[in-house]
């Protein structure tokens, strides 16, 4: 996709963070803008941030609800034009250990990294299909998401799930002309945890030693990403695979040995030719 001026482009959890990086990118690049997500306050920030620049519409939703997305597709549309580039990007980082995680948590983190994901997809990808004009579409994983790191079970299925939708829907999207890029990003200087720590369900039941545990290995996964790429040369990697129609965006080469040794016990585990 050579030509990004005056296209839509569609981003959730655009106003803070990597999708934030993706907005000034697009803009830059002479796009207009639909920038969803949760947080009302963060997207009139954005709003501000990025008017002037470029046509923004900023729209409050829960990438969970279907219904609502159905009705901010429509909006933007009205207001936009037709969304050609949709980048699925909202996400938490919610994790606990093994033995303490919840239902809760679960539905949480799966309900907006994986299922916010397929209803990005359910929204757009017919109305694409249907305008017969082609389009792209960038979902964020994660390095979690290719191999396993530190980032914990839950985290680590939902990333997984998103790099095999991913790579599924590529192949089956390419007869319709329309991309698909799965950004697999390692760590990226955004307030990811803190964001999550202040949405995520009530965790019951913890004593007082282990929420300082929690407390400390949330500081310490903040102070890792805070040494990390920057969200706007994130944005940029990403503007540069859309017009490339890469499968992969790595923001650095942080999972190399895990990649590699995951490819490597996975071949070597199959019988002998
Ligand atoms: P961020 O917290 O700065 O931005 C995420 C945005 O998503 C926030 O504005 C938040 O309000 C929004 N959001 C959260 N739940 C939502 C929901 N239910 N509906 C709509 N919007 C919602 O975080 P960041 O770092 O920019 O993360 C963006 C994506 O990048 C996520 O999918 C994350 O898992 C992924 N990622 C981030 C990495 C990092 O180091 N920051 C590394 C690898 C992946």
């Amino acid at each position: 996709m050579e030509r990004i001026d005056g296209r839509t482009v569609f981003i959730t959890g655009g106003a803070r963070g990597i999708g934030l990086g993706m907005a000034h990118a697009f803009a830059a690049a002479g796009a207009n803008l639909a920038l969803a997500d949760i947080d009302g306050d963060a997207l009139a920030a954005a709003r501000a941030d990025l008017g002037g620049r470029t046509q923004v519409e900023t729209f409050r939703l829960d990438v969970r609800d279907r219904r609502a997305y159905a009705l901010v597709a429509d909006e933007a549309e009205a207001l936009l034009g037709p969304v050609t580039i949709l980048c699925n990007n909202a996400g938490v980082a919610g994790a606990a250990p093994v033995h303490k995680l919840t239902f809760d948590l679960w539905d949480w983190v799966m309900g907006i990294n994986v299922d916010g994901v397929i209803n990005g997809m359910q929204t757009f990808v017919p109305r694409m299909i249907g305008r017969g004009a082609g389009g792209h579409i960038v979902n964020t994983a994660s390095g979690a998401g290719l191999a396993v790191t530190a980032a914990g079970a839950l985290y680590t299925t939902s990333k997984f799930a998103v790099v095999g939708l991913s790579e599924a829907m590529r192949m089956e999207l390419e007869p319709f002309r329309i991309g698909v890029s799965v950004l697999c990003p390692g760590p990226v200087r955004t307030d990811i945890i803190a964001n999550t720590r202040a949405q995520e369900p009530p965790r019951e039941g913890m004593t007082p030693m282990e929420r300082e545990q929690e407390n400390e290995l949330a500081a310490a996964a903040a102070a890792f990403l805070a040494r990390g790429t920057p969200p706007d040369d994130v944005g940029q990697m990403v503007l540069a695979a859309v017009k490339a129609n890469d499968l992969y965006i790595h923001t650095d080469r942080i999972m190399v040995d895990l990649i590699e040794s995951r490819t490597r016990a996975l071949l070597e585990a199959m019988p002998p030719p």
